[in-house]
């Protein structure tokens, strides 16, 4: 156990299984951090949700009772609503503006905001790639065809409501949950990443797929801000910098293997599906429905407009 000035020992909760891109990030972290410290510091990796559900993991953090944790941003925007931008759907439209935005001063502004207002600091981010929804029932190339499906949807409300404008009642679910009720079906469905399905073996339970792109999953690192503020200014600086390394090398990892992870899949047996028109349906509605409801909770609409500028859009 850790959480004092001088461990050496520190706690990393992930919420995925090891396999994917949290995974990555977390042993790219640990390897270079045991480096930096000649062998000193160890970080113990406890994947799969074991150390509690990603949103409960936000709360250990930020009372110092867990050091490390790599989840969904998703599920740090009920704590930080202002990195809820990273979750409107259809803002983010590939890996490179995803980079842009956690990288630039947009990004350090949203750890500062992170840290006022969950007590945690985002110190690396893992790139996923787009969140495509699965299900077990039929293909999906329109909003309205999933009326009649259970859809399971983290607890962030962007998220519900953006299922709510496809004209779905979604049930928001823990994640650590979330396989079960694939498997007993209690829910018919979700939405996440090919890494990430392919980490979690959701081929097993799940059988076809909708390319949609809504939203870039985006998965940070974060660490206690008590933990870290304990720590002496070296320590600190290695673990910025061993998060900007393991950073950069999530990006190059998720280049390298979403192609094959994706080409798995469909060895595995999914059946996958293009949204029809373009995914237009799936735009239109969120833009119209969604995109207003949350410029207040992610600090205005100029803010949103700014983030927009910075993508080269208006
Ligand atoms: C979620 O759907 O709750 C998360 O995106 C899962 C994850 O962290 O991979």
């Amino acid at each position: 156990m850790s959480s004092n000035a001088f461990a050496e020992t520190f706690k990393m909760a992930i919420g995925d299984a090891a396999g994917g891109t949290q995974w990555e990030l977390a042993t790219k972290f640990s390897e270079i951090m045991k480096d930096k410290t000649s062998g000193k510091v160890n970080i113990d990796l406890f994947p799969n949700g074991q150390l509690g559900n990603e949103q409960d993991t936000v709360n250990d953090a930020a009372i110092g009772l867990l050091d490390f944790s790599v989840l969904a941003i998703n599920n740090v925007t009920p704590f930080s609503p202002t990195v809820g931008v990273l979750t409107m759907p259809y803002l983010i439209q590939s890996a490179d503006e995803a980079k842009l935005l956690t990288q630039g001063p947009i990004g350090k502004e949203l750890v500062d905001n992170t840290v006022r207002d969950a007590g945690v600091r985002i110190v690396g981010w893992a790139y996923s790639g787009f969140r495509v929804l699965t299900n077990s029932k039929r293909p999906v190339k329109t909003p309205a065809d999933l009326k009649g499906m259970v859809i399971r949807v983290p607890r962030n409300e962007i998220m519900i409501a953006s299922y709510q404008a496809w004209g779905v009642n979604p049930t928001p679910m823990a994640w650590s949950e979330t396989f079960t009720a694939l498997q007993q079906g209690v829910v018919d469905g979700q939405d996440n990443p090919y890494t990430t399905v392919y980490a979690m073996k959701f081929n097993e339970v799940q059988k076809y797929v909708t390319n949609i792109r809504y939203i870039f999953s985006l998965e940070p690192l974060i660490v206690s801000e008590s933990v870290f503020k304990q720590q002496t200014p070296e320590m600190q600086k290695n673990i910025l910098e061993a998060g900007q390394e393991a950073t950069a090398y999530s990006f190059t990892y998720l280049q390298k293997t979403e192609s094959s992870i994706r080409k798995d899949l469909q060895e595995k047996g999914m059946v996958f599906v293009d949204p029809d028109n373009n995914e237009k349906e799936w735009i239109d509605a969120v833009k119209a429905d969604v995109w207003p409801k949350f410029y207040k909770s992610i600090g205005g609409q100029d803010k949103f407009d700014h983030v927009l500028k910075a993508l080269g859009r208006e």
